[in-house]
């Protein structure tokens, strides 16, 4: 456990939220989950129980009664924050959702508990507008689905938020077992969900455009340079791929055809509406009768495996 930091406040109790409250409980750290509604925040140790058990099978943790011990549940926000040294917020993506959130939390939580928000693109100078107090303790520490597998969170500061608040929160993602990068400047999307949404825009044309299946797309991604994105991302990736030139090698020359590539690509600023049903029917024929438990329990394994 880090210095300072004994109990966090998880905010929304969502499928972020309950990532969030397994790994923190499997580190020592007390948990308190607040949400709108009784039978939500029910839900939600349910399921913080299940990734509990999940992780300590896996050889991730230990412990796991302890753990779950160490979870409480409240409506309240104040009550939330009463005696919370972290705060980790994780309620609807909506702006309208956030920001009297933040503002409400930073009426109620002395000025040295950081908030740390789980968006998936906003930035914190958007999320932080309302904070009249102490807008230097809101980050942005984003996770990724299913959070207590995937280790990344990619902390987003605004030119607001302080030394301090980025140096907790940094420790406190390592001491949970978390790969951290941090941003150097806000951007919306922060740093993997904009590559995936570069890929994700190809992916979509290629089905769009006939050349490929919803099937083929998933399968070239996975048995290829998915394989290889489990270790090095793509600079270390093409730096191999140069040979004993490395990347300036294969951006001298090898690269250079790539750029015709570039000119034959998708440059769409929004998802024209005509994608949406090709992609709907191939993931449909691509399941088939597989439900959705099904398909997060394969997952999973396959995350731990
Ligand atoms: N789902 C993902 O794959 C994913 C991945 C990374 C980050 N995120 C981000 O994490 C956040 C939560 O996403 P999620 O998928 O867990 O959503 P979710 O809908 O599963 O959970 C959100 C929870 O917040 C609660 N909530 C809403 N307003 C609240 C308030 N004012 N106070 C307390 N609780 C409130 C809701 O009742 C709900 O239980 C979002 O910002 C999302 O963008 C999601």
């Amino acid at each position: 456990m880090i210095e300072g930091v004994e109990k966090v406040a998880c905010v929304g109790s969502g499928l972020v939220g309950q990532g969030w409250a397994a790994l923190y409980t499997l580190k020592g750290y007390d948990v308190i989950l607040q949400d709108l509604a009784e039978e939500t925040l029910t839900n939600a140790v349910k399921r913080t129980h299940h990734h509990i058990d999940v992780l300590v099978e896996a050889g991730l943790g230990v412990e796991p009664d302890i753990a779950k011990k160490r979870i409480t549940t409240t409506t309240s926000l104040e009550e939330a924050l009463d005696g919370a040294d972290f705060v980790t917020e994780s309620v609807y993506e909506s702006l309208e959702v956030k920001c009297p959130l933040y503002a409400q939390m930073d009426e109620i939580a002395p000025k040295n508990v950081v908030f740390a928000s789980s968006t998936s693109g906003y930035m914190m100078s958007e999320i932080n507008r309302d904070m009249k107090k102490h807008p230097e303790r809101a980050i942005v520490a984003h996770p990724w689905n299913p959070v207590h597998l995937v280790p990344l969170v990619e902390l987003s500061p605004s030119p607001e938020t302080s030394k301090e608040a980025i140096d907790i929160t940094y420790k406190l993602m390592e001491d949970i077992g978390r790969v951290t990068v941090v941003l150097k400047k806000e951007a919306s999307g922060f740093i993997a969900n904009r590559i995936s949404v570069a890929l994700w825009r190809e992916a979509l044309d290629l089905v769009n455009r006939g050349i490929a299946s919803v099937e083929d797309v998933d399968k070239a991604i996975m048995a290829g340079p998915g394989i290889r994105w489990a270790m090095m991302g793509p600079y270390l990736t093409y730096h191999l791929g140069g040979g004993k030139g490395g990347i300036k090698y294969l951006m001298d020359h090898i690269g250079v055809k790539k750029q015709e590539w570039l000119k034959d690509m998708a440059q769409w600023t929004e998802f024209p509406e005509s994608v949406k049903a090709k992609a709907v029917d191939g993931v449909n024929d691509m399941v088939g009768d597989m439900s959705l438990e099904e398909l997060e329990a394969w997952r999973d394994q396959n995350l731990i495996d």
